[in-house]
């Protein structure tokens, strides 16, 4: 959040990166041809139609007509922001992003969001400094120690201590806007207070280690609420963050797995145990952000849960986003723990070992999942078995087409005896991708559009345009205007792939019409696609001439032609 990205630095890193290491490291891509093809992560299929090509740098699925360049795919696949996208490239080119002062584009809403970062990271300083300073330090400190909790994983977790007082922070602070706006203060009966007052603070920080919020958990548990967390601010999304993320990452940033626990305390504890592969999902559903936030930096998830009621609620719940997001390269897997235990109490009372075994055994997902029918329904009546193909079938169909779907579609037609997968197909056959697919084929293209499609998807014929430029003038036919636009954009711009040019029309009124452009299927083999374009220019030119030349002549029998006009009707007709 500081600065805008440069133009030229996105430029660079398009040629840069390899848009088929990027997309093969998400979804496994298989040469065929000059093409690589997978099936394709945005619709379900059985054969795939989702196409990389190295040259051009961009996908496209002939299937459900997703595509563009590396940036548009991590935008899709990963859920991210366009600077995320971008911030996860120059990470994996191994490059900083060279912001620049941003000086248009909302500068407010910027510089509101640096304010609130920095207020929030001398919040949490000062609350560090209160659990060290503070004239009633000994209760907060007593508290910790009572839950046996060391000083260095308090201070690598940089926890700290709200004394009690209604009116601690806006005295220090004095900025009573900005730190409401930070979530810092609550506002009632025409006052503004401490949100949290008498609490243990647990900052929570961003993947870059920035405070964007805090859980304040109550000293004395007949208080209530026992933690009470930051509301939504322009920083703190809750549902999109989890706690803990950015302290396991410092210690691994590239772990074998990540635990996702229910409480603030048991990722502090898990570390004081050193299991320091454990996030907390903030006190909400787990949702299908927080899971792709984790597989971003980690090829296994595993879910961790209470062993009550409660418990095994949530991690039901979670199958919802958990099949939102499954692949044949990432593994989920389930651990309840007994009854009236959580990780915290259970690492203090069974060890670590007993502990780590348990995570070693952890249930997969996939057996988790069909356990769950199994004890819920009677699988020896027909009803039950119709039962769990109706439940499962609705998960199944969240799966992206993948091996694992596959195998799960099989494992439920042998719970059911039944044939399931026609029903399932079925409802997978999206009915726009054959329509797009048929409208591809069918549609001859117009000499226009042919000569544009081949110059967007090989920009650097722009040179032939050096050779032969376009007569402007005698070019006449509908969307010529912007037939004109994206060959100057081209002209000026030069972008050295495809993938470039459609980045220069993100966002643009033209970029739809581009992306058509781009993904036109012009059946053109490689070798002949530049006689193809000069082919397609020489004959565009030739048809403008003539229609002009017509023109002229239905205009000359009905008024006298302009001397300029019978001069353009003499070159024509030579
Ligand atoms: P738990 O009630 O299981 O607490 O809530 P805990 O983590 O075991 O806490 P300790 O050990 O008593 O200190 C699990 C999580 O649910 C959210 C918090 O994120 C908490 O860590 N929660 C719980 C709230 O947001 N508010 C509450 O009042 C309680
Ligand atoms: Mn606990």
């Amino acid at each position: 959040m500081s600065g805008r990205i440069p133009r030229q630095f996105i430029d660079d890193l398009l040629v840069r990166v390899d848009i088929v290491d990027i997309i093969d490291s998400h979804v496994p891509l298989k040469k065929t041809g000059s093409n690589y093809t997978a099936r394709c992560p945005f619709h379900n299929e059985k054969s795939p139609s989702f196409n990389v090509n190295r040259n051009k740098q961009f996908y496209h699925c002939f299937g459900c007509g997703a595509g563009g360049n590396v940036i548009s795919f991590l935008i899709e696949f990963n859920h991210l922001s366009f600077v995320e996208a971008i911030e996860e490239l120059a990470t994996f080119a191994g490059v900083e992003i060279p912001y620049e002062n941003q000086t248009n584009c909302e500068p407010d809403a910027k510089n509101k969001l640096l304010d609130l970062q920095q207020l929030m990271a001398q919040v949490a300083t000062f609350y560090v400094e209160q659990l060290r300073n503070h004239p009633q330090k000994n209760v907060a400190i007593d508290y910790l120690k009572g839950r046996g909790l060391p000083g260095v994983i308090a201070r690598d977790f940089m926890i700290g201590y709200a004394p009690d007082g209604w009116q601690i922070l806006s005295p220090h602070f004095k900025n009573t806007e900005l730190l409401c706006e930070a979530g810092m203060l609550a506002f009632k009966n025409d006052m503004y207070y401490d949100r949290f007052r008498q609490r243990i603070m647990f900052p929570i920080r961003n993947k870059r280690g920035h405070v964007i919020g805090f859980g304040g958990r109550v000293l004395d548990d007949s208080q209530q609420p026992k933690y009470l967390n930051s509301p939504e601010t322009p920083l703190f999304h809750k549902s999109n963050e989890v706690y803990g993320l950015y302290e396991l990452l410092k210690k691994n940033p590239k772990p074998s797995r990540i635990l996702i626990v229910e409480g603030y305390m048991d990722v502090v504890t898990l570390a004081q145990f050193e299991i320091e592969y454990s996030v907390a999902a903030l006190g909400t559903n787990l949702t299908a952000t927080q899971l792709q936030l984790l597989f971003r930096s980690t090829p296994e998830v595993i879910l961790c849960f209470d062993g009550d009621k409660a418990g095994k609620d949530a991690a039901w719940k979670a199958m919802d986003a958990v099949f939102s997001i499954l692949n044949d390269n990432r593994q989920v897997r389930v651990l309840l723990l007994p009854p009236e235990h959580d990780p915290d109490s259970l690492l203090r009372s069974e060890g670590v070992e007993a502990f780590t075994q348990r995570i070693e055994n952890a249930e997969m997902v996939s057996s988790y999942f069909f356990n769950h029918f199994t004890v819920t329904l009677d699988l020896n009546s027909i009803e039950g078995r119709a039962k769990l193909a109706h439940q499962a079938k609705p998960f199944l169909l969240k799966l992206a087409g993948s091996f694992f779907k596959e195998m799960m579609v099989a494992k439920l037609k042998e719970l059911t005896d039944f044939d399931v997968a026609p029903a399932i197909e079925k409802e997978n056959a999206a009915p726009q991708q054959n329509r797009y697919q048929k409208e591809n084929q069918n549609v001859r293209h117009s000499l226009e559009r042919l000569t544009l499609a081949l110059l967007v998807q090989n920009p650097q014929l722009v040179e032939k345009l050096d050779a032969n430029p376009i007569d402007w003038q005698a070019l006449d036919f509908a969307g010529i205007e912007v037939f004109k636009a994206i060959v100057q954009k081209i002209c000026i711009e030069k972008p050295a792939t495809i993938a470039q040019l459609l980045e220069h029309y993100r966002g643009q009124p033209e970029e739809n019409m581009v992306n058509a452009l781009a993904y036109l299927s012009v059946l053109v083999p490689e070798e002949g696609i530049e006689a193809e374009f000069t082919g397609a220019l020489t004959r565009l030119l030739t048809k403008a001439k003539e229609t002009r030349l017509e023109k002229l002549q239905i205009q000359a029998t009905t008024r006298d032609l302009t001397d300029q006009e019978k001069e353009i009707l003499r070159d024509l007709s030579r």
